[in-house]
């Protein structure tokens, strides 16, 4: 990886944006990836704009390596404002923002945050109903369906 895309990652994870569960959302979905074990929930919160229905907040918890985490962090701020139709049409290399491109190896770590994204966005089990308490956390359904290496679990809580 390139010593700019290392600094800009580590600018994003050192305050990154959005992260957490967020309060009141309307959609969530959650993606794991089965090659690296690292597992990614996005929620998503809508608002009407101008006879628009746009995204007002979005939000992310990660059990994911730091690119994954700074491309979710920029992904979420890239959103804000947007259609879901809007939204679902940026590419997994849209989604990194000021990061820019990944080189190949990283890439998936933005697929994760996309598919997240799509997940959220198009499933109709991403609906938050009225008892979102039910939803299991983000660990039950890591320990459902990854294992990941030892030592590169992370839980992430929101920061105001
Ligand atoms: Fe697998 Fe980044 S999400 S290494």
């Amino acid at each position: 990886m390139d010593e700019s895309l290392e600094q800009k990652i580590k600018d994003a994870i050192a305050n990154p944006k959005n992260m957490g569960e967020l309060a009141d959302a309307d959609r969530m979905g959650t993606v794991g990836n089965s090659d690296c074990g690292e597992m990614l929930r996005l929620w998503v919160k809508f608002k009407e704009e101008h006879g628009r229905k746009v995204i007002d907040q979005a939000s992310f918890q990660s059990f994911g390596c730091e690119t994954a985490i700074a491309v979710a962090s920029m992904a979420t701020e890239l959103i804000r404002g947007k259609t879901a139709e809007e939204a679902l049409a940026l590419r997994h290399d849209e989604l990194t923002g000021d990061l820019g491109a990944l080189p190949p190896m990283k890439i998936h770590c933005a697929q994760l945050v996309e598919g997240a994204l799509k997940s959220a966005l198009t499933s109709d089990e991403s609906k938050v109903g009225a008892e979102p308490e039910n939803i299991p956390s983000l660990m039950d359904s890591l320990n459902k369906n990854a294992q990941p290496a030892q030592g590169r679990l992370r839980m992430l809580k929101k920061e105001n």
